[in-house]
Parts: structure tokens; C-alpha cells; sequence
């Protein structure tokens, strides 16, 4: 619990009832969508404004008190927890539409915005915002860029890092900075702008963003393609990208389309079962395409790499496909999964697939193993489920030791131990193995001049 003179200076910035303190607001502010740590905040503050926001900074500066930025809280890295004792600002009520320019299709949001409203409004102006993922309809576009968040668009429009084109944020010193105002071009020095995006609340809080909205893209298609075994979806991938404008590439297991047809009561897309699904997605705004897509599929059934495939009709059939990828990470959750989001070169990914899949069987002998992700990225979502009365910790014992392993297979094809869920709680004790010590070091050494008094996320990234 704070002292009363620093919740009465709290209340003078953002007023009684955006001070919370109940168990309940402390409970529900103070975690994120992991399960691994309990929430334990001293309070949490709702500013309305971004000079709320510089006020709060300051005040904690003075005191010495941890501040926790909290967005939609649907990470899974730990990275919005508080666990000992922080004040919790939650950026929900940052969440106005600011400003949109039709010319330089720009749009300047609240930090709390959630992505679907921001998704919308660039719709409703006929234009397109392309980051796109399960959580959107709950995520918040500051936590999005505060670990800049991936998703199943990657393949053809990159991280959130690529549509910031400016931001407001506080830092922890208490400044507030605006950097790159929107600029397509701006080489003035150090692009502040992309320290901030990914850097997981360390640095400061962003208030506010503007994304760059482009044309909305060409109607699409889906296909889900049951494939052989898991190597061979890379010469899927390759020969499907040979021949269309893929818009995603992802996979699934059959143990992971089971879970979630069971649980979410989807239909299953053929009679076939196949060990591994491919689902992809491509531009098709004419027919040339689909035959294009039927005579690459014919190439891949000739070569037994694929054992059957479904083609959305409309955009319903296409939404039912997508539904089949998407929901698996919730559908997850009964079974409290020890969560792996890794990536390597798309180039390297055949023979990384051979060695991770061995080091998995291996190692997990007794605990079903379920894999999905964005395979046209190099990254392999990859949960290990927790047996029905096995106790917690073991379980996540016995996970935590193969990690090393893990992250060591990872050093050597360079490869990331986070791909996009980013570092928090959940990854720092393995950032080595995709960051030199001369890189941490200087991470460090960044932290201190945005947050001198180390009072922002402290103990997330790194210690
Ligand atoms: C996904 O790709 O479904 C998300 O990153 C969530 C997850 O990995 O569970
Ligand atoms: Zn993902």
C-alpha cells in the first residue's frame, strides 16, 4: 500500500475515481494474459491526458516508485505483470481518435485505442491498417508498439514497427517527446522512435501514434492444405510463394486443429487428417490466380507433399478457415501451455525444423507437444501442454530445462528466442542466446539515459 501523501498527490493528478485500489482493479490491472505470476501492484492510475501522464512520471520519480504501462494486457511474455509493489498505468482511457489526414493517409491515435476500433476507422475511410492478430479485438495499439507486435500478416507487411510513423511518448526522466511527426522521410540522426517501438515499457510510456493506413488490399483467398510431415511445408511455402501474392503462410498441427474443432465446435476442413495443415492466404482479384492456385497445389500433390486442400468460396468460408489458425492460442489455455515463440531464417527453417522437432520429441516424452505459427516468418509457436494433475511446477520445471537446450539450438542458426511476443518475465533468462553481452550491455546503457532512476518496468528485458 502507498502512503497516503503519495496516493494524495496521485488523486490531485488524475482524480479519485481514476485511482484504483480495490483487490479486484488491482487483480485485473496488474496482470497480463500469462499465467505464471500473481498480480500484486500498490495501485493503478487511469490518465486521461498525456500531461497526467508526465505528472505521474515525475511523481514517481521523486519517490522512487515503479511504474508498470499497461495496454490491453493480452501479452504473454510477462511484460505488463506487476508483481511487487508498482504503480500500474493503464493507458485504456488515452484512447481517442486524434487526428487522421486523408492526403498523407495518416492516423493519430490514444495509446489505448484497441486495434480492431483503430482497424475500423481506417476502413470506414477506405483505407487498410495491416497488422493484424487473434487479440485485436482486445489489444491496444500502445502495447502493440511497446512490443511491436507481429501477427499473421507478416509475410507481406512486416512488424507494427513498419506503420509507426510518429509517436508522442513520456520517457522516464519525465520529457515528453515527439518523435518523427508523421515524416515518410526524416534523417535528422537517431530514429528515437524505433527504440521506443519493442521496448516493452522500459524506456517510458507512449501516449500516442500515428500509423500510416495504405489502400485496402485486393480481394483474398484462403486454402488449407493438409501436409505430409513438417519439413516439407517449407517446399510448400516455397512453391506456393513462387506462384502468388501470399498475404499469410501459417501452419498447425493435427493435435492443435483437433483441440480447437473439439473446443470451438469449427468443422474440420476435409475428411483427410494430416499430420500438418498449411494455411495460406493470397491476393486473388482475378481467376488467374485461383488456377494458379489449383496448379501449384497439383504440383504439390504429385509430389506427396500434400494430402488434400480446402479453397474458401466467400469471404464467410474464408473467415472459418482463418478461425481454424486463430483461435488455437485460446483454445490452449485449459491446458496451462508453456509457450515457445522462436524464429529462425525462413532460409534455415528445413533443417532447424529437423533438429527442433528431435530436440522436442526427445525431451518431452511424456507431455503433448502442439505446434502452430507464422511459418512463412520463421516463427514456431510452440506449447507444451501441462498433463491433467501434473503439479505446476514440475511441469514448468521440466519445460524450463529444456529452454537452455532450446536457446542454445537457437544460437547457433541465429536465430530469436522471442520472434513477437516479446522479452518481459517470460524470456529474459534466455536473451543471451540471441543477444551478445555487448548488446545487452548497451541496451543497458540506453535504459539509463531514457530512465535514470530505472523507475519504468523495471526487472522486464533484462536486470
Ligand atoms: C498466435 O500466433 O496465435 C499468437 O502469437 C498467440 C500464441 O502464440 O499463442
Ligand atoms: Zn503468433
Amino acid at each position: 500500500m502507498l502512503p497516503d501523501h503519495i496516493l494524495n498527490q496521485l488523486v490531485s493528478i488524475v482524480g479519485e475515481s481514476r485511482l484504483l485500489l480495490d483487490a479486484d482493479d488491482l487483480q485485473h490491472f496488474g496482470i497480463d494474459r500469462t499465467t505464471e505470476w500473481q498480480a500484486a501492484p500498490s495501485a493503478v492510475v487511469l490518465p486521461e491526458t498525456v500531461q497526467e501522464v508526465q505528472s505521474i512520471v515525475r511523481l514517481a520519480n521523486q519517490h522512487n516508485l515503479a511504474i508498470v504501462p499497461s495496454g490491453g494486457r493480452t501479452g504473454l511474455s510477462g511484460g505488463a505483470v506487476a508483481t511487487d509493489g508498482e504503480l500500474v498505468v493503464a493507458l485504456d482511457r488515452l484512447n481517442k481518435i486524434i487526428d487522421f489526414n486523408p492526403l498523407d493517409r495518416s492516423l493519430t491515435v490514444g495509446a489505448g485505442t484497441i486495434t480492431a476500433q483503430l482497424q475500423q476507422f481506417a476502413e470506414q475511410q477506405g483505407l487498410f491498417y495491416p497488422v493484424d492478430f487473434a487479440s485485436s479485438g482486445s489489444s491496444q495499439i500502445g502495447g502493440n508498439i511497446a512490443t511491436n507486435a507481429g501477427g499473421i500478416k507478416v509475410i507481406k507487411y512486416g512488424m507494427t514497427r513498419n506503420w509507426v510513423i510518429g509517436l508522442k511518448v513520456v520517457t522516464g526522466t519525465g520529457e515528453i517527446l515527439e518523435l518523427n511527426k508523421g515524416l515518410a522521410k526524416n534523417n535528422t540522426g537517431y530514429d528515437l522512435r524505433h527504440l521506443f517501438i519493442g521496448s516493452e515499457g522500459t524506456l517510458g510510456l507512449i501516449c500516442e501514434a500515428t500509423v500510416q493506413l495504405i489502400q485496402p488490399p485486393p480481394e483474398s483467398t484462403v486454402m488449407v492444405l493438409g501436409v505430409n510431415d513438417f519439413a516439407t511445408i517449407m517446399d510448400v511455402l516455397k512453391c506456393f510463394s513462387s506462384g502468388l501474392d501470399l498475404s499469410a503462410f501459417e501452419f498447425f498441427s493435427q493435435s492443435a486443429l483437433e483441440k480447437v474443432v473439439a473446443y470451438r465446435g469449427h468443422a474440420t476442413p476435409f475428411q483427410t487428417s494430416a499430420p500438418f495443415y498449411a494455411l495460406l492466404e493470397f491476393a486473388s482479384a482475378d481467376q488467374g490466380a485461383i488456377d494458379q492456385a489449383m496448379q501449384l497445389f497439383e504440383h504439390c500433390t504429385e509430389q506427396g507433399w500434400v494430402l488434400d486442400a480446402v479453397i474458401s468460396q466467400s469471404l464467410t468460408q474464408a473467415k472459418n478457415l482463418w478461425k481454424l489458425r486463430e483461435d488455437i492460442s485460446e483454445t490452449l489455455w485449459q491446458w496451462q501451455p508453456y509457450k515457445n515463440d522462436i524464429s529462425v531464417r525462413v532460409s534455415r527453417m528445413p533443417d532447424f525444423i529437423r533438429e527442433v522437432d528431435q530436440l522436442v520429441a526427445q525431451s518431452y516424452p511424456d507431455f503433448e507437444v502442439v505446434w502452430y505459427g507464422h511459418i512463412g516468418d520463421g516463427n514456431l509457436h510452440l506449447n507444451i501442454l501441462k498433463p491433467e494433475g501434473f503439479p505446476v511446477d514440475q511441469f514448468h520445471a521440466n519445460c524450463v530445462n529444456v529452454s537452455a537446450e532450446m536457446g542454445q539450438l537457437l544460437a547457433d542458426y541465429e536465430g530469436s528466442v522471442s520472434a513477437e511476443h516479446g522479452v518481459g518475465l517470460l524470456k529474459k533468462e534466455y536473451l543471451h542466446y540471441s543477444r551478445s553481452a555487448a548488446e545487452i550491455d548497451m541496451m543497458r546503457s540506453i535504459k539509463r539515459v531514457f530512465d535514470p532512476n530505472h523507475i519504468m518496468n523495471p526487472g522486464k528485458v533484462f536486470d
